[in-house]
């Protein structure tokens, strides 16, 4: 895939899944205590009130849990229709279209951007590009969080909940993601890795990285 074909790929992917992806994710941190206290945690040292991005954020669940942490936050997808499901599920936080590799952002404006299983299908050529626009919109200090699985081969998902579409979703490694984060000026604060659960049909190992952009 070269170019901006992935960008394509990706929209018209989370466009035909929105509705059931929504459904299946109603409540995506549920289950999973560990993540609930790395935003807790993320959220306690951005500030009450910081404004923060959520990059990437799908139907707005992850959004609406951050803005009840006490963050001024805001949403952004690619997905056109992933937007929609968000506006009409959160009405009272604010959703915007847009690719995370060109924000509709000033420099330096945030004290926080969150990519919670966002990056996972931006090409491995492409990261560099989408790390340096992240330091873009970040202020001096600024915290990005991301979330993603671990691994080496991406997961091919075809035909998920019988639409027609396919997509690739990249597993990473963690210390190759802080390489690239720490190249783009971001210095590591913290690397977890939980292992994968059974009962949460996970296929991975899931790897949480909270970077700083340098002061
Ligand atoms: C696996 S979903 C995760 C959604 C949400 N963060 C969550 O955890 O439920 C990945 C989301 O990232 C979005 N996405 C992927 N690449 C993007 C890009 N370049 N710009 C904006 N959104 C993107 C997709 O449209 C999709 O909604």
């Amino acid at each position: 895939m070269t170019g901006t074909d992935f960008l394509t790929a990706t929209r018209t992917f989370y466009d035909a899944v929105a509705e059931d992806y929504a459904a299946h994710f109603r409540d995506p941190l549920a289950d999973r205590p560990l993540e609930r206290a790395l935003l807790a945690a993320y959220a306690e040292q951005v500030g009450p009130g910081g404004t923060v991005a959520d990059l990437g954020c799908g139907p707005g669940a992850v959004t609406a849990h951050l803005a009840g942490l006490g963050l001024t936050v805001h949403g952004l997808d690619l997905s056109a229709s992933m937007v929609a499901v968000a506006r009409r599920d959160f009405p009272g936080l604010r959703f915007q279209q847009g690719s995370m590799l060109d924000l509709p952002l000033a420099d330096g404006t945030l004290a926080g951007a969150v990519s919670w299983y966002s990056s996972i299908h931006t090409p491995a050529d492409e990261l560099p590009a989408l790390f340096a626009e992240f330091h873009r919109v970040l202020a001096p200090g600024g915290l990005l969080l991301l979330a993603f699985q671990t691994g080496e081969a991406p997961l091919r998902l075809d035909r998920p909940w019988g639409r027609p579409v396919v997509l690739d979703f990249h597993r990473r490694h963690p210390d190759r993601m802080a390489e690239l984060l720490t190249d783009a000026g971001f210095d590591l604060r913290s690397s977890t890795v939980r292992q994968r659960e059974e009962a949460l049909a996970e296929s991975a190992p899931q790897a949480f990285l909270l970077t700083q952009k340098k002061g």
